[in-house]
């Protein structure tokens, strides 16, 4: 492990022009430097670095950091890897604590493996293009699927002798351990090679390292199986794995979307005629490793489903877990009977993209069309349906998300708005209510502490600091009414606090709070509530912390004020109604909803943003973007009605 001391230099060395000008062009402008993002697609910079303050800002999407975290986001680096890359770049030599005999005998165990899989990788790529047979049958028949040979190479595709130990011998005869090809799956307990007259694909972990292998008949067999894989090891495992995401993640990043389809063939087509933002979850049903692994890069996520129906509608029922991670998902069905590989091969790569692009729907919206036109004129099924969408809708994280949901699945399937909002609603707080169980037992069972990784997470060196402005009134709001009124009952019939009403509603954001000292109490409190322990005005003013206590003692004395800049910054005139001291629970509802009209219209600029952005590259996704422009505008104007505010 890397010494405190010599994180710290590395730190105070490490310039962040410099080490993002390794990668992006940057050129002065005044005393920042600017260029385009290497984070989002873009035509004209809006990609800021200042030296002076040593960090980067995107005005685009929104990215920004230090030089570490520049390092961690674009090289999907972790945060040791990141130090000892720019210690490498400025030439400090790091101190490291001394490493157990253990742990370094782990690391050259873990080191031998793939390094018997990059051996392994290259005895089939030359089986492939240097022997007669390798060409004669393997070469030739991804030749006739239409692989290109720099795609063959580039994915480290190879070819597999029908021998019964040619590779095993080959191996241990240049030293390579019997016990590790074993262990790797590669020889079969008896000795014979695992792999045996197959076209073989090497499957690449993140970094691009070699941990397994799938391997393709050749011959139409019915008893054996089209492909075999590498059987679970110590570097591969199958549900953390996506075929194809070391050579996609870039483009995953820049298209801010991920494709995903089920065949390692698919991967291959789709990368040849241009489209890099593919992934393959190898036929499997997507796990929640996978979701994250894809979150890592980006929030959209693009399903290519062949056109089976029956298949679908067990796919769609897997979905719950893609929605509970915040990804926006897209379902683009194909007709029936071809695959993402199948379908290019047959309309070429332009009529692909159209296809895929006019085709894809919003994944609850498809689910509410199939399902409304199955329940058509049977309303048991019907109150079946609605169910079904209530709980997809109930999982996903962003509240104003759901809602946007709410009200088109309402309109789709022709039922009360209202009606739609309530059974979300009875979804959501039993979720939050489960997810306090279910951290109380997690509580329960974690005995000794562990201690903490000191490299876990990244100190926050130089963290932009945002000028109190508006946005810190309404949060001050927000933690006003949990110090005030958080023990307070919000809904007696369900039994839920005002804090935990609060809390609940606004966890996604929890993140986003521009004032670290309200961001942070609002976090403790959600901790304390998920342990079931009770937020209220007692707890913050026996605080442990000065500064909350302090906090608490003020706001409990001054209770009410208004932000002049909060109504210039939002172009909002706020009515001088009075805010009833004691009625908690109306006075939450008002606070989430300035809190939501604060994200509204941060939602409305940046989708102008993007409605400009697509429609100087001549697309017409915009006419998209415009119809969800009125949607916003349209809720929008609502919620600041009901609060008795003017839009101007
Ligand atoms: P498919 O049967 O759709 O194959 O399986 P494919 O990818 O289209 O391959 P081609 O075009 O026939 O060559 C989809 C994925 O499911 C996994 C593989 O990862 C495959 O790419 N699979 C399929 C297996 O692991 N074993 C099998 O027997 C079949
Ligand atoms: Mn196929």
């Amino acid at each position: 492990m890397i010494k405190p001391k010599s994180v710290e230099e590395v730190l105070e060395t490490a310039k962040v022009e410099e080490v993002i000008q390794d990668y992006v062009n940057l050129k002065r402008r005044g005393v920042n430097m600017i260029g385009l993002c290497p984070f989002h697609a873009e035509k004209t910079p809006s990609f800021t670095v200042s030296p002076s303050k040593g960090f980067y800002k995107c005005f685009g999407c929104g990215k920004g950091g230090d030089s570490v975290s520049f390092l961690m986001e674009l090289e999907q680096m972790d945060f040791p890897e990141a130090i000892r890359h720019l210690a490498k770049k400025y030439g400090i030599q790091l101190e490291e604590t001394e490493v157990s005999q253990e742990v370094r005998e782990e690391q050259q165990y873990q080191e031998s493996l793939y390094l018997v899989n990059e051996y392994a990788k290259q005895y089939y790529q030359d089986q492939l293009f240097n022997t007669d047979v390798g060409k004669s049958v393997g070469l030739s028949y991804f030749k006739e699927r239409g692989f290109r040979e720099e795609v063959i190479k580039k994915f480290g595709l190879g070819f597999a002798p029908n021998k019964t130990d040619a590779f095993t011998l080959k191996a241990t005869h240049g030293g390579y351990k019997l016990d590790l090809l074993k262990k790797l799956g590669l020889t079969s307990e008896y000795g014979r090679d695992f792999f045996r007259n197959r076209v073989m694909f090497a499957i690449h972990n993140l970094s691009g390292k070699v941990i397994g292998f799938g391997g393709r008949i050749l011959v139409k067999d019915v008893k054996a199986p089209k492909y075999i894989n590498t059987p679970e090891t110590d570097i591969y495992n199958k549900s953390k794995v996506l075929y194809g995401a070391f050579f996609a993640k870039r483009d995953i990043r820049k298209e801010d979307e991920c494709i995903l389809v089920e065949g390692y063939t698919d991967v291959l087509s789709l990368h040849q005629a241009g489209i890099e933002n593919v992934v393959a979850s190898s036929g499997t049903s997507l796990t929640v490793d996978q979701i994250r692994l894809v979150k890592r890069y980006t929030e959209n996520i693009k399903i290519l489903y062949d056109g089976d129906l029956a298949g679908i509608k067990a796919a769609l029922r897997g979905m719950g877990m893609v929605l509970e991670e915040g990804l926006n998902v897209k379902i683009v069905l194909l007709p029936e009977g071809e695959d993402p590989d199948s379908y290019l091969k047959k309309v070429g790569t332009e009529a692909f993209r159209e296809y895929v692009t006019q085709q894809a729907k919003d994944f609850i919206m498809f689910q509410a069309g199939l399902l409304q036109e199955e329940s058509a004129g049977d309303p048991v099924k019907k109150a079946k349906l609605i169910k079904d969408i209530v709980d997809s809708i109930a999982r996903i994280p962003d509240p104003l998300k759901r809602s946007l949901y709410v009200r088109e699945c309402a309109r789709i399937m022709e039922v009360e708005e209202q009606l739609l909002v309530n059974e979300a609603n009875k979804v959501v707080s039993q979720r939050f209510k489960k997810g306090q169980h279910e951290q109380e037992r997690a509580r329960l069972k974690e005995e000794a502490p562990q201690p903490e990784d000191v490299f876990s997470i990244p100190p926050p060196t130089h963290r932009e600091k945002q000028a109190a402005t508006g946005d810190e009134f309404q949060e001050k709001d927000i933690i006003r009414i949990l110090i005030a009124g958080g023990g307070a009952v919000f809904d007696e019939e369900e039994n839920i606090s005002v804090a935990q009403y609060i809390l609940s509603n606004i966890e996604d954001v929890m993140d986003t709070f521009d004032f670290p000292l309200y961001g942070q109490v609002a976090k403790n409190c959600h901790e304390r509530l998920l342990a079931g322990e009770p937020v209220n005005t007692d707890y913050f003013l026996n605080h442990i912390d000065e500064d909350i206590r302090q906090m608490a003692i003020n706001m409990l004395s001054s209770p009410y004020e208004y932000s002049e800049n909060w109504e210039k910054r939002w172009e909002i005139f706020l009515s001088s109604q009075k805010m009833p001291d004691e009625n908690f629970a109306s006075d939450s509802t008002q606070a989430l909803k300035r809190f939501k009209l604060r994200k509204l219209n941060k939602m409305i600029r940046q989708n102008a943003e993007k409605i400009k952005q697509l429609f100087e590259q001549k697309s017409d996704d915009y006419m998209t973007y415009l119809k969800l422009d009125q949607k916003l505008k349209g809720m929008r104007n609502e919620l600041a009605e009901e609060l008795g505010t003017v839009v101007l």
